[in-house]
This record gives C-alpha cells, sequence and structure tokens, in this order.
C-alpha cells in the first residue's frame, strides 16, 4: 500500500518528510520520491527504497518548507523511476502524490490526449495531475477548486496531496475511500495516510472523511470543503498513540516486540469493557445495536488473511456460545458472487487496517442489501471502522510488522466478548457459564505471558527446522483455524511452504506427505477432543513424521509419541486460540530470522492490501 506524508510549516521540509517516509515504510513499498516547494517545484524520486531515495536527493536541492513525500506499491505500471511519485502535469508547475486506483484513468487519458496531453509513466497518477491541469488552465481556478472540480470526473479510491508553483504558500489534499490523517501543530501542519508520522510532531489531528478536500496553507487555518463546496468544521482529535510504541523497544524487530506485547494488548482489548467479578461486559461501540445482534437470524464474517482465521475462530465462539449460525467468508469471494443477504444478517468485517479493499468492498455490498454492518478495526478512524453501524475497536496499538500477530489475539478477545455478550441477551448463555468465561477471559493476558516463556523452546526448534521446505499444521476444534493461522505466519515471513489442516482430514489425503523430512505441528490443547487428538499425533508418529506437539498436559503419553513438546498453559477452550498461537508465532519467528528474511517486510507483500 502505497504510503503519503506531507509538511506545510516554518521548518525545512525534507528531513520531516524522510522521517515519515521511514515511519510508513512497513506498508509495503516498491519506489519512493519528495517534491519540495521553494520558488520552483522541485521533484526527486526512484525506484528502490526511501534509503536509496536518500542517497538519490545527496547533493540536490531540497530545500523548501512546503512538501510532500510518497512511498508506492506498484498497482498500474511496474516499479520504476517513471512510475514512481511523485507526478507532475505537462507544464512541470503541479504535482501530485495519489494512494489508491483511479478506475477510469484509461477514458481519462483518452480524452486528455486527445487534449493534446503528453504522459511519460504508465499510471493512473499521473493522469489525475494533467486532468486538474486542464481544469486549472480552462477554468481559471485556484488549486483546491481544479481538484474539487476533478474529483467528479475521477472514479475510484484515492488520497492525493497536489501542489502548485504558482501557489507557492499551500498544499491541497482529497480523500476518497482511502486514508489521509492532517496533524495540526503550531503554524505548521502535516499529512500522513496514517497517524505513525505525524505523532512526534503533534497529537492533534483531523481524519478527512470520502470527499473532503483540504487546504493547507501557510499562516492560515485549515480549510475543509466537501466536493459539493461546502465548508467543514475540521473536528480535531487528539492521538492516543505513543512514539515509543512506534520504536522496536530494543527487540530486533517489530514482529517480536508485538508478539511479545500481546499481554499488553489483550489486557487493552479488555481494559473497561469486562469486570468479572460484577459480572459485567460492556461494549460501548455496539450497544445501540445489540437488539439488532440479538434478532440476528445468521452473522456472516468477511476478512481477509489472519483475520478471516479470527474470524473462524468467531464462528466457534458464536455458535457455541450464543447458539447463533455463523458463516466466514473470504470477502475477495464474497464481494463477487452475489452473496444471498437478508436485512436481518449482521455482518462483522474484521481488518486490522480497516483499510483493506475486498474487506471493504464487502460491506459496502452488504450494506446496500440492507444488512448491519459491524467492525472490529485496529485502527480508529480507518475507513471499514467508519462505514460500519457499530463495532468494537481492538486496542492492540499500531501493528507495524506486515505479519499480524497482537492484532490477531486482540480480535480473539472482542470476539469473545460480542459472543459473551449475545450469549448473555439471547439467554443460550447459562449464568454460571457466563461467570466462568468472564473470570477466565480477565486471566488471558497472565496466561498469554507465561506462554510467551516457551520462547527458548522455541528458538532450539528454530535451529532445527530451519532448512525444512515443508510443515503441516494439524488441530482440532478452536484450535483447527490456529493451525491456518501458524501455517500462514511460517510461509509468510520465511517463504517455507506450510498447510494447515483439521487433524481428521489429514487421512484424507494429506497424510501421503508425511515422512522424516515433514515436520509436522499439533495442537492438542482440546479438553473435549485431547483423545482424538493423540491418536492423529499416533498416525503421524507411524509414519515416521517429526512431531512438535503443542499441549497444556503433562502428558507422559504424548511426550513418548512427540519429538518435542511445548506445554502451555490451560485455558476454557473457547480461548485456548489465544494461547496456541503464541509457540506458533514465535516459532515462525525464528525461523524466519536464522533464515536471513526480511521478517518485518516480507518480500511481495503490504500491511495493508487496500487494492484489488
Ligand atoms: C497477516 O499476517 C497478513 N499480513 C495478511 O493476511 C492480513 O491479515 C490481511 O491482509 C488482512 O489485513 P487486515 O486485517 O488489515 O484487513
Amino acid at each position: 500500500m502505497c504510503g503519503i506524508v506531507a509538511y506545510v510549516g516554518k521548518k525545512e521540509a525534507f528531513p520531516i518528510l524522510m522521517k515519515g517516509l521511514r515511519r510508513l515504510e512497513y506498508r509495503g513499498y516498491d519506489s519512493a520520491g519528495v517534491a519540495l516547494l521553494n520558488g520552483e517545484l522541485r521533484v526527486h524520486k526512484c525506484k528502490g527504497r526511501v534509503d536509496d531515495l536518500a542517497l538519490f536527493t545527496n547533493g540536490k536541492n531540497v530545500s523548501g518548507a512546503i512538501g510532500m513525500g510518497h512511498t508506492r506499491w506498484a498497482t498500474h505500471g511496474p516499479p520504476n523511476d517513471v512510475n514512481a511519485h511523485p507526478h507532475t502535469s505537462g507544464d512541470g508547475r503541479l504535482c501530485i502524490i495519489h494512494n489508491g486506483i483511479i478506475e477510469n484513468y484509461s477514458s481519462l487519458k483518452e480524452e486528455l490526449s486527445k487534449r493534446g496531453h503528453q504522459f511519460v509513466s504508465d499510471t493512473d497518477t499521473e493522469v489525475f495531475i494533467h486532468l486538474i491541469e486542464d481544469i486549472q488552465k480552462s477554468e481559471k481556478v485556484v488549486l483546491e477548486e481544479a481538484v474539487r472540480l476533478a474529483m467528479q470526473s475521477v472514479v475510484g479510491a484515492y488520497a492525493i496531496v497536489v501542489a502548485s508553483q504558482d501557489e507557492p504558500d499551500k498544499l491541497v489534499a482529497a480523500r476518497m475511500s482511502s486514508p489521509l490523517v492532517v496533524g495540526v501543530g503550531i503554524d505548521e501542519f502535516f499529512l500522513a495516510s496514517d497517524a505513525t508520522p505525524i505523532v512526534e510532531h503533534t497529537r492533534n489531528v483531523v481524519y478527512l472523511n470520502d470527499e473532503e478536500i483540504v487546504v493547507l496553507e501557510r499562516g492560515k487555518d485549515l480549510v475543509i470543503r466537501n466536493i459539493q463546496n461546502q465548508e467543514k468544521a475540521p473536528y480535531i482529535e487528539e492521538l492516543e498513540i505513543q512514539l515509543e510504541k512506534l520504536e522496536k523497544a530494543g527487540y530486533d524487530h517489530f514482529m517480536l516486540k508485538e508478539i511479545h506485547e500481546q499481554p499488553t494488548s489483550i489486557q487493552d482489548s479488555l481494559r473497561g469493557r469486562l469486570d468479572a467479578g460484577k459480572g459485567i461486559i460492556a461494549l460501548g461501540g455496539i450497544r445501540d445495536f445489540e437488539q439488532a445482534l440479538v434478532n440476528a437470524k445468521r452473522i456472516i464474517i468477511v476478512a481477509c488473511g489472519t483475520s478471516w482465521h479470527a474470524g473462524l475462530v468467531g464462528e466457534y465462539l458464536f455458535e457455541e456460545i450464543a447458539r447463533v449460525p455463523v458463516e466466514v467468508e473470504y470477502a475477495s469471494e464474497f464481494r463477487y458472487r452475489n452473496p444471498i443477504i437478508n436485512e436481518d444478517d449482521i455482518i462483522i468485517a474484521i481488518s486490522q487496517s480497516g483499510e483493506t479493499a475486498d474487506t471493504l468492498a464487502a460491506i459496502r455490498l452488504a450494506k446496500q442489501k440492507g444488512a448491519t454492518i459491524f467492525g472490529i478495526c485496529n485502527v480508529v478512524g480507518s475507513s471499514i471502522s467508519r462505514e460500519t453501524h457499530a463495532g468494537a475497536y481492538t486496542h492492540a496499538g499500531p501493528e507495524i510488522g506486515v505479519a499480524s500477530t497482537k492484532a490477531f489475539t486482540a480480535q480473539l478477545t472482542v470476539l469473545s466478548l460480542m459472543a459473551i455478550t449475545l450469549g448473555r441477551k439471547n439467554g443460550k448463555l447459562p449464568e454460571s457459564r457466563f461467570r466462568l468465561l468472564l473470570s477466565e477471559l480477565e486471566l488471558i493476558p497472565e496466561k498469554v505471558k507465561r506462554a510467551l516463556e516457551c520462547e527458548e523452546q522455541t528458538k532450539e526448534l528454530a535451529e532445527i527446522f530451519q532448512f525444512a521446505t515443508n510443515f503441516l499444521y494439524m488441530a482440532r476444534g478452536y484450535n483447527f483455524p490456529v493451525a491456518l493461522e501458524g501455517a500462514l505466519k511460517l510461509k509468510e515471513i520465511s517463504y517455507i511452504h506450510a498447510e494447515g489442516y483439521p487433524a481428521a482430514e489429514m487421512k484424507h489425503g494429506p497424510i501421503a506427505l508425511i515422512d522424516r523430512q515433514m515436520p509436522v505441528v499439533v495442537v492438542a490443547t482440546n479438553e473435549s477432543a485431547y483423545e482424538k487428538i493423540v491418536s492423529n499425533v499416533q498416525e503421524v508418529k507411524a509414519r515416521g513424521g517429526r512431531l512438535i506437539v503443542i499441549t497444556t498436559r503433562d502428558d507422559e503419553d504424548l511426550r513418548e509419541l512427540a519429538d518435542y513438546v511445548i506445554q502451555i498453559p490451560r485455558t476454557e477452550e473457547p480461548f485456548s486460540p489465544m494461547l496456541s498461537v503464541i509457540p506458533l508465532q514465535l516459532l515462525a519467528y525464528h525461523i524466519a530470522n536464522l533464515r536471513g528474511a526480511d521478517v518485518d517486510k516480507p518480500r511481495n507483500l503490504a500491511k495493508s492490501v487496500t487494492v484489488e
């Protein structure tokens, strides 16, 4: 996903922009660039990392107190110097940076070409700035008005920042389905795709809404208008993200830091929502729609990736605790298969970033069909969170590592709270079990802390299995999604192929894969199916598989069978995924680290997939 950062103020913009781009690197990108306005408009951009851009700008004029920076994740046109942002207008006097996709760029490009415009890149972004140029020249209007008029012709999702050499004291930015945050400092403004580049400068932010255009002019207050040209009063919020949270806090990678943050992030996701002593659960964000949740004949969970795995755990939670039918859908499939959606359906969108294009499109479709939409997001003010009727934020804090870890367990925390709330409201959850689950949920942060103590064992296992080429993960019941998640963690950061399976499914094919070269990870923490999972372990053992077993029991029989055993604390079955995933996260991390992989920014991956 592309990253945007911009500055209007009295300081030199360049160092602010470069540091801001580094804060945004986690989003995944393949080229970077900056534009500085200082009498002249100067653009510097190149393929590669932000460090490459720093080298590229050595010796060049990067002065100016107004500027913009961009990291590009290629969607239209390959990663190269020409396709990098910023892009300039035909006369070179305007420039733009953009996050998103212009869907009708081909027809716009054709029209503009007929009017004499010439293009140098393959990008949709360049078409946008030529359109703004064309409008400004024909309508003879100021930059923000040209942007507003251009937005009426453009179809797509975008966040843009535009500058003009002829209006050298301002930047104009606009948002349409792609996030943009304004930082309001003292006599200075910041703009970014999310708050991470802003927080060290100011905690006062304005989240732009769709169809809004903001003018940031030196020495003036910020002005927000919508596409209908109506002025909107800026709503300034105070950021809660602390800068130190953005640092690695002494860990080698953000991912390891975030794995170890899970006792805190789960605690934060429970904070103010659970009081076991008083038998209280309070999810303020769904209170106004609790009756809709109780009346729901069906819950449909839409998500992608790790969030989809959280949704699968949610299916077990809602069906066992609240006895409500649940369907879990890949958002990318759901949005295109003309799904049956009833007005009494509840759709729950799960998304760490709150910007995943497929998930956003899925809820928009469901909304059009009259369903009530709940959201479980980790980023306040994110697009998905703003388009739902109700929801509950995970308070996992910024998750910088591309591989999701603390967001996953925070999602499970919120899903647990929702399922217990529903079970309580619809009478399916008996008082005794309600109180038991509340008490146990309160203990989870401490139990996760104890589960993290297995890290040394996972380091030893990483040494043994770092050269494996395939892994199998097996589990049953609530932990079946954990097998999928463990496999995803390994493959996305170590590039080792891995598959997760329901343990009983092994004999329907995958067992043919098992031999001495195939490490098999078995999550055997289910009380209800313990004997069955042990027999699955025996099946693997009999075929020479190398067994890593995650268990809650000090079980001699299991120790006899397994090559390696990791013991984690016991908990109520609905909450076991929050514990059993911990050793799998650590195992994946340490294998990837030993293999020298770029753990926080794995190849080909972006932290948030905001394009299809
Ligand atoms: C998880 O480790 C991956 N990085 C990826 O599958 C991610 O979960 C998926 O892209 C969904 O992202 P979201 O939660 O921000 O919507």
